[in-house]
């Protein structure tokens, strides 16, 4: 294996490693489910929404791998075009519509169908029915609801005020009907004026300023939302204040201001039932849970509600106070399980990034340890073939000496590997090695004045290349590009060559060494044992 592919090895693992992390990163959420990409068309933005919204998000950490794309039409038809064309680009896997009104917003569900997208109507409906399931309150029971609390609160009957929503919303129709139904048992409540506050506080303010002019007696006030109903009241105050500040005469009761929503938080419906500023308002149900958990059946396939209407409470003074303790604990439990999903995440990307050191690691020690192994058998191979040569030219020099005096050595050059072994080429049976008719005189010069000098201590590749006239460097590459091997080895081989002969005639180890040139016996067994080796 090269070096590079182990590199390209180390690469895979270390890829291998981050895909088990985005793996096991999905186990934690997914389930073996898809991811679903979620857009979320609202009509309009209010507190009433953002607690939809933050229900659907709360619900998604409970199911596979959900990503959200909000918009808010801003009780805009068309911006809500404008939306849904920019989510269906985005590549939604799911539609939330909640229409700004009914007509064009069966249009877009239409659109979305087309593209095979499903659609789930959240709260206000869209005519035609189209979409795959719808989730909403009960806009009927909004209506009668607030009936009921008005004529339990108005036993003497009086003028009403109703402040509808903007008209070709669907709620609008529903709580308008209730309302009137409720009504229908008491007589005595008679609605003076049905006027279109379009779901802003500001707006009903205008209407009240003007039902007040028209109907100065009003007994109650019924807004589609606790915004408009609000509004009512900071109007009603307002022109009071003027009264009083004219010296004018004002009642000693305030109409009765009916709301709907009943949002929990400051300066929304539940709180301002409390303060005593609505007298009732209408909890409407926001659902996004709901809305959630049909999501992920209809992405599923699975079997779910096509119509689910949700019930509605009213919320008075009595229970505004439960109400917002309730609201509060449900508030605690949320930051709770917030909390609870950031732990999770951060254990998640701890363990993740654990585990990608962990893989990395392992294809590091891999690599160092094939690559030491590598290098060590280069090593040892590297000194046998070493071996080999100083053994093979040594055998050569010695036959040639053996042999003749002439001059005419037998070329020096690597020999085979199979012939440089010792038997083929030893002394006994010069013959085998393959004559050559030149010989290197320099060659043949370095290899006797080794011969002369070997038994000295002092004696190595310096005073050789002295004895040479030349450089070290310049010896040492002359003899290593003519034979192959160094300078060094010639000296090492001659001196334990000679040492083996001396020590197989039985002679001491301390008397070995002084004759082949070492001064210290340990050093010289200690070097012995590795030229033996090399030949392993
Ligand atoms: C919020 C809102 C609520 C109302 C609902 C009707 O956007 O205006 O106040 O109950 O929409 O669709």
């Amino acid at each position: 294996m090269k070096i590079s592919s182990l590199w390209d090895c180390l690469f895979v693992m270390a890829a291998l490693s981050s895909g088990i992390t985005l793996n096991s990163c999905e186990d934690f959420t997914s389930q073996d489910n898809p991811s679903i990409h979620i857009g979320v068309s609202q009509c309009a933005g209010d507190q009433w929404r953002d607690k939809m919204n933050d229900e659907m998000r709360r619900e998604a950490i409970f199911h596979h791998d959900i990503t959200f794309d909000f918009c808010n039409a801003q009780e805009n038809p068309q911006k809500q075009d404008h939306d849904v064309d920019s989510l269906l680009n985005a590549g939604i896997d799911l539609l939330v519509i909640a229409p700004t009104d009914s007509v064009n917003g069966a249009r877009l569900i239409k659109k979305a169908k087309e593209k095979q997208i499903p659609v789930i109507v959240a709260e206000r409906r869209a005519v035609g029915n189209l979409q795959d399931a719808f989730i909403g309150g009960d806009n009927y029971a909004v209506g009668y609801q607030a009936a009921q609390v008005l004529i339990s609160l108005l036993p003497d009957g009086g003028e009403v005020l109703e402040i509808r929503g903007r008209d070709g919303s669907s709620p609008v129709e529903g709580r308008h009907q209730g309302f009137f139904d409720g009504l229908k048992q008491c007589p005595s409540i008679q609605v003076v004026a049905s006027v279109c506050g379009y779901w802003e506080r500001d707006s009903a303010q205008v209407r009240m300023e003007e039902a007040m002019r028209l109907y100065p007696n009003l007994k109650a006030v019924f807004g589609h939302n606790d915004y408009m109903a609000m509004g009512a009241h900071l109007m009603y105050n307002k022109i009071m204040q003027a009264r009083q500040a004219q010296g004018m005469a004002v009642p000693e009761d305030r109409p009765l201001f009916i709301g709907a929503d009943a949002v929990y938080g400051p300066n929304q419906g539940i709180a301002w039932v409390e303060q005593g500023l609505l007298d009732a308002s209408i909890l409407y149900p926001t659902g996004g849970d709901i809305i959630i958990k049909t999501a992920v059946a209809i992405m599923n396939g699975e079997p779910y509600e096509h119509y689910q209407i949700l019930p509605t409470y009213v919320i008075d003074a009595r229970k505004a106070g439960l109400a917002n303790n309730l609201s509060m604990a449900t508030v605690s439990e949320v930051k709770r399980v917030h909390l609870l999903q950031d732990r999770e995440l951060s254990l998640l990307r701890r363990i993740n990034v654990e585990r990608m050191l962990l893989v990395v690691s392992v294809a590091f020690v891999i690599f160092f340890g094939v690559t030491m192994m590598r290098m060590r058998k280069n090593y040892r191979e590297r000194q046998q073939s070493t071996f080999h040569l100083m053994q093979a030219y040594r055998q050569l020099l010695d036959a040639a000496k053996n042999e003749t005096s002439d001059p005419e050595f037998p070329s020096i050059r690597p020999p085979k590997e199979e012939s440089a072994s010792p038997q083929e080429s030893s002394p006994a049976q010069p013959k085998k090695v393959q004559p050559v008719p030149e010989i290197d005189p320099f060659i043949k010069k370095v290899y006797q004045l080794v011969d002369e000098n070997y038994q000295h201590a002092d004696f190595g590749v310096e005073q050789l290349s002295v004895l040479l006239d030349m450089s070290r460097s310049h010896l040492y590459r002359k003899v290593k590009q003519k034979i192959g091997i160094t300078p060094f080895d010639i000296i090492r081989d001659k001196r334990f060559s000679e040492a083996e002969k001396l020590l197989k005639q039985g002679l001491e180890s301390s008397e070995v060494a002084s004759r082949v040139g070492y001064s210290s016996v340990a050093y010289f067994e200690k070097c012995f044992e590795e030229y033996k080796s090399m030949s392993d």
